[in-house]
């Protein structure tokens, strides 16, 4: 017989019930947590969102003055060459509100003429000072020996000429012009100077493209403004943020000077040239219908092809052609700035936390298009616009690193020196560049004498609209940019071209450098600079 031996029952259930009471009690903390975590996120989110609904500065601003179209300087035919007169002039310009400004200008008192020259024509420009402080003027984005260049080291006097010249090798473009005083140009370009060099070649004279200036080729200088109540500009180049120096902005728009414009255009494909010629604002150009618009060329020429765009960033310093259709059209279509949201989420939430945000969660009207009735027939847009050779990284022969420093006034730890030179490039040398941004904010990063490609920004290859020409490019922060170049072919062992932040106040403050294009053959003990005003030599301190 099978004894049964009896077992006292376990007192398990007594412990499990225990047990799924302290289970459940664990749950249900786990759940209280995870709820309270969901619901704060929720609020941060719904805050943080709130916080950063762009505000639309100025929506209710009555457009009502005819966009100025800054008049084509002719230029007279002496023997080979054509020659540009300038003349920097103080003056006194109604802005807004029929209030007088105190203003500078080129031939005028605000800004200054659109100098227009095809590829391998010789110019020339008589450029008098009638300031009564020193000026330049330099050709922004033109290849040229450094000594016609119009950088600090060719300051013009009170009253004096000078005369720069060479022939035009860049392709064509729209290039500008604008002064580069040492620690002055900030607030030379902010009270009015600056314009506008179109070059025209071969190429973008076959192509059936918008061309005829001011009409369907429409030039567009954007700057921002502030005004005292007088009328009078507010300059203010410290003002600060917690990342540092943000540079002049304001908040009242100016296009070619004028203030809430609208231009009349044929309604066609129409061509916008845009320059941002702020001193620290950047702009995230569209129309406010969100429309589709075709970019066609960048800083330095056109790109291979049109690429269609709803928004567009530009940086100081930088350009853009755009194409936009308005074939058939009777609508007013406004031009605005959209916000400019940092693409590091992390660090829009940051900036905005700290108040840290440069003005750029605001959206701005910048001009109204009208289009008018026309007889002219529609064209489709080429849709090859222009060959580029690239520059493969295989090509250089070296590679130099610049460190845009956090305090946003030195590069590479060098606050600029016009007597230093930075840099020693042979002439023809394909170099790497390659530009690290440790501070908190964005650079433009600005090389003169050279037009660059980009080769990728943090690894990852250029969109397609910046696969063109550039002299400028925005580096934002905590980003690695490559960009590769071929120096120019002239060299001269006293007088160094420029690098920069085009945040004409970081520019100021030192956040700049310089370079010297020098022939294989040159000792290191030839190169040096010579002095802006005395005439006397300093010596460079860096092996090149
Ligand atoms: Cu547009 Cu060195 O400048
Ligand atoms: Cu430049
Ligand atoms: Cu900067």
């Amino acid at each position: 017989m099978k004894t049964v031996k009896k077992v006292p029952l376990p007192k398990k259930p007594m412990i499990n019930i225990r047990q799924k009471a302290s289970f459940k009690k664990a749950i249900l903390i786990t759940l209280g947590f995870l709820a309270s975590f969901v619901v704060l996120i929720t609020v941060v989110s719904f805050i943080f969102a709130e916080i950063q609904v762009p505000r639309f500065v100025n929506r209710d601003l009555v457009i009502q003055n005819k966009l100025i179209v800054l008049p084509l300087l002719e230029p007279e035919v002496v023997g080979e060459e054509k020659v540009f007169v300038l003349s920097a002039e103080q003056g006194e310009t109604i802005l807004l509100d029929g209030k007088p400004t105190n203003t500078v200008g080129y031939n005028g008192s605000y800004l200054g003429p659109t100098l227009r020259a095809h590829k391998g024509d010789h110019v020339r420009i008589v450029l008098t000072n009638n300031l009564s402080k020193p000026v330049t003027a330099h050709w922004h984005g033109m290849h040229l020996p450094a000594i016609m260049d119009g950088g600090p080291h060719q300051e013009i006097a009170p009253g004096e000429v000078w005369e720069p010249h060479w022939t035009i090798e860049n392709e064509a473009a729209t290039l500008w012009y604008h002064p580069h005083v040492i620690e002055h140009s900030g607030e030379e370009v902010y009270s009015g100077l600056a314009g506008l060099f179109i070059v025209d070649d071969e190429n973008s004279d076959s192509l059936s493209l918008p061309k005829v200036y001011g009409v369907d080729d429409v030039p567009l200088i954007v700057q921002d403004r502030e005004f005292r109540e007088d009328g009078q500009f507010v300059f203010a180049p410290q003002r600060k943020d917690e990342l540092g120096h943000t540079g002049m902005l304001g908040d009242a728009i100016l296009v070619n000077g004028t203030y809430a414009p609208f231009v009349d255009v044929p309604a066609k494909q129409i061509r916008l040239r845009i320059l941002n010629a702020s001193n620290a604002r950047r702009y995230n150009f569209g129309f406010e219908d969100r429309r589709t618009f075709y970019q066609i060329a960048t800083d330095g020429g056109l790109l291979l092809s049109p690429v269609a765009r709803t928004r567009m960033i530009l940086a100081p310093g930088e350009r853009a052609e755009v194409i936009v259709d308005l074939t058939g059209e009777t609508e007013p279509l406004a031009l605005i700035s959209d916000a400019v949201h940092e693409e590091n989420e992390v660090l829009r939430f940051v900036r905005t936390m700290i108040n840290a945000e440069r003005d750029e969660n605001q959206i701005f009207k910048i001009i109204e298009l009208r289009p008018q009735p026309t007889a002219e027939v529609i064209e489709n847009l080429p849709q090859l616009l222009n060959s580029i050779e690239p520059l493969p990284s295989t090509s250089a022969v070296r590679t130099r690193r610049f460190i845009l420093d956090p305090r946003n006034r030195s590069i590479n730890g060098e606050v600029m020196d016009h007597q230093y030179v930075n840099e020693v490039v042979r002439s023809g040398d394909v170099e790497i560049w390659e530009i690290i941004n440790l501070s908190g904010t964005f650079h433009p990063f600005h090389i003169h004498g050279v037009q660059f490609q980009i080769l990728d920004r943090g690894g990852k290859p250029p969109a397609d609209y910046e696969l063109g020409w550039k002299d400028t490019m925005l580096v934002s922060n905590a980003e690695i940019v490559h960009v590769i170049m071929r120096f120019p072919e002239f060299s001269d062992p006293h007088t160094p071209y420029m690098y920069h932040c085009h945040i004409l106040e970081h520019e100021d403050m030192g956040m700049m450098g310089q370079f010297i294009v020098t022939e294989e053959n040159t000792f290191d003990e030839e190169i040096h600079i010579e002095a802006i005003d005395s005439g006397t030599e300093s010596y460079h301190n860096h092996a090149p």
